[in-house]
């Protein structure tokens, strides 16, 4: 059995700001976690659900970055106001984001019935 119903990864990179590549750091990552574990807590969903900091997920152009398991779930461009819809349809009702998939997830709803 699975230690948890969903692993999620946040990447809290930080880079040098003359980097070209940028970082989720700079981009508020740290900050999303918080409210995700903080909103975790607040649900009572946080001994099956985890949110663990991520070191680089190597896909800094579509940060902040965060995947979730067990599907690998790839969310890109994502902001504290995104967090509440994370969790509730996602988390929640094992729903996927479709407006936060990063560039090449959409087969996660390519085949979804109407
Ligand atoms: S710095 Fe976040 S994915 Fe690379």
């Amino acid at each position: 059995m699975p230690r948890y119903d969903y692993h999620i990864f946040i990447c809290e990179n930080s880079r040098d700001k003359a980097d070209p590549r940028g970082c989720c750091a700079d981009k508020g990552s740290r900050n999303i976690r918080a409210v995700l574990k903080q909103r975790l807590k607040e649900l009572g969903c946080h001994r099956r659900v985890r949110a663990n900091a991520a070191g680089c997920l190597d896909a800094c152009a579509h940060g902040p970055s965060i995947v979730i398991y067990p599907q690998g779930v790839w969310y890109g461009g994502v902001c504290e106001e995104d967090v509440e819809e994370i969790v509730q349809r996602h988390i929640l009702r094992g729903e996927i984001v479709e407006r936060l998939l990063m560039p090449g997830q959409e087969f996660f709803t390519e085949n979804k019935e109407e």
